[in-house]
């Protein structure tokens, strides 16, 4: 048969397998385009509850076991995430921050009230050094807030001297007499935060001046240019990003934007972590792959300013936000977190994964104890939440190789809506391991899904790992952190050199490597 003969079968194969079968994901194993960058699986940890006191920061003298104040447990559990990026201090806390305050002895570092977080006193006890050696500690980079609307260009000039400059200057010697000698390796500078909201309730218009003129002073003064984050838009509001991008484009290296999923009825009422039933877990996963269009849209209006795709789309905080649990300080947002909240975070790295050409950095809120977090901790006790396992079992995509695929999915229907019920990415790293990870939404159903590999063979197929549950609300609790963990999943069939299929439980994440040639 001649070449030609064997490119019309192979096109034929394909779109009667994808024309048939119901469920079907086609991966095109050599047309990879762009870098999945491993900056998408970053994390955030703002001065708010108790994210950085109690969660991360015990201090030196407390009883909880501590490597020089980080807890111990938090910190090994994060080592073991390999999380690329941390975002800090915050949030809506970034522009009430005057870094002065959290450098030197501890015991002269002013107090100041957490206005934004349940009006507690903020000691500083955790302040720049604490922060940028432990990112030293995660082997992560630092990205780090600046505080625009109560603070000045000159302070922030002085953060990042303090912070990146090796010279004999006024402020590189304030660090060094502190007792750091050499500057950290800071990478990303965010220009505010929120600025349309807690931020300075700014206009885009208003921001956009303040951004081009802190930005003009965000780098040169240590041994890198700082990447230059704007503030960017809340949700859907496209005209913050259409006005910063017009006023503003060549003076960011990067444009944020934040989107929260909420379950509930609004803001007023988000919803219990835990306790709902179906219609509140549906409309969890169908409010979480609204990010889809937002980055869609976010991105094509860069598109029109920026057709090189110089600026990154950083979703600098995202994640579900519930009603807090019972009994706990309303200002702290400390929520439990479920087997639900595990398939909003699978289905939105897929996402990010598939708009890897523009986003770039995502930052989930937040790290320990605050929104769907990490880690939760009580006491001297930890454990891991089921999103936690989520960011472990994508590991394999930081840094690789977004294969493009084309998935036709049943559809997932609750109460006259539907949705699509698989959700899936694949990339190919640099040793040659294809990774795919796909989910299932349905609570109700397991499915069926074949998978096709076009243009390499499969020569092996390793056990997996699946994610899944007895309900979707089960959680992980201090006595019985292992309810939501992954187990090794076997699922799978090879049906040729180019097909496998895959038996997906009811509400699972599933992860998968392959070696092909
Ligand atoms: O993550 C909690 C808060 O949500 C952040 O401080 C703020 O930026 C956002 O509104």
């Amino acid at each position: 048969m001649k070449v030609q003969s064997y490119l019309v079968l192979a096109i034929m194969v394909l779109f009667l397998s994808t024309a048939f079968a119901q469920n079907a994901l086609d991966i095109y194993a050599n047309a990879a385009e762009h870098r999945i960058n491993k900056n998408i699986y970053g994390h955030f940890a703002e001065h708010l509850g108790r994210c950085i006191y109690d969660g991360i920061w015990v201090g030196p003298d407390s009883d909880i076991p501590n490597v020089n104040g980080y807890r111990k447990d938090v910190l090994e559990a994060l080592q073991a995430l390999e999380i690329p990026v941390l975002r800090w201090p915050g949030g809506c806390f970034a522009d009430t921050y005057h870094w002065m305050d959290g450098i030197g002895p501890v015991e002269k570092r002013p107090k100041i009230k957490n206005v934004f977080w349940g009006g507690v006193i903020e000691d500083n006890s955790f302040g720049t050094h604490e922060f940028l050696n432990l990112c030293e500690l995660l082997g992560c980079d630092a990205y780090v807030s600046a505080n625009v609307s109560s603070g000045t260009v000159e302070e922030m000039i002085d953060w990042i001297v303090y912070m990146t400059s090796d010279d004999d200057v006024e402020m590189a010697n304030l660090r060094r007499q502190n007792g750091r000698e050499e500057p950290w390796d800071v990478k990303f500078i965010g220009i505010g935060n929120e600025s349309w909201g807690c931020g300075g309730e700014m206009t885009p218009e208003h921001y956009a001046d303040l951004m081009k003129t802190y930005s003009s002073y965000a780098r040169h003064y240590g041994g890198r240019d700082l990447v230059r984050v704007g503030s960017g838009a809340n949700s859907g509001d496209y005209n913050w990003t259409r006005v910063l991008m017009e006023e503003g484009a060549r003076f960011i290296d990067a444009l944020g934007a934040h989107y929260y999923t909420i379950a509930g009825e609004g803001w007023h009422n988000k919803s219990s972590a835990t306790d709902f039933g179906e219609a509140l877990y549906f409309r969890g996963i169908q409010q979480g792959l609204r990010i889809d269009e937002l980055v869609s849209t976010h991105a094509a209006i860069m598109d029109q300013y920026d057709r090189r795709q110089r600026v990154g789309l950083f979703i600098d905080e995202w994640g579900i936000w519930t009603n807090v649990e019972p009994g706990t300080n309303p200002g702290f947002l400390y929520q439990q977190n479920s087997l639900r909240d595990a398939l909003i975070a699978a289905t939105t790295l897929n996402i990010f994964n598939q708009h890897c050409d523009r986003v770039r950095m995502a930052n989930i809120a937040q790290t320990v104890n605050v929104l769907q977090a990490m880690i939760l901790t009580e006491g001297d006790r930890m454990l891991r939440t089921p999103t936690y396992h989520v960011f472990n079992m994508y590991k394999g995509h930081k840094n690789a190789l977004l294969l493009p695929s084309h998935l036709v999915s049943e559809d997932y229907e609750f109460d006259g809506q539907s949705i699509p019920a698989i959700s899936s990415s694949t990339s190919l790293s640099d040793d040659g391991t294809i990774t795919m990870t796909v989910s299932n939404a349905n609570p109700n159903k397991a499915i069926a899904l074949e998978i096709t590999v076009v243009g390499k063979m499969i020569s092996s197929i390793q056990d997996g790992a699946v994610l899944t549950a007895p309900a979707v609300n089960s959680i992980n609790t201090f006595d019985q952190p292992d309810v939501v963990k992954p187990a090794v999943f076997k699922a799978f069939q090879k049906e040729s050199d180019h097909v496998l299929t895959v038996e997906l439980p009811s509400k699972s994440v599933v992860a998968l490597s392959l070696q092909c040639k």
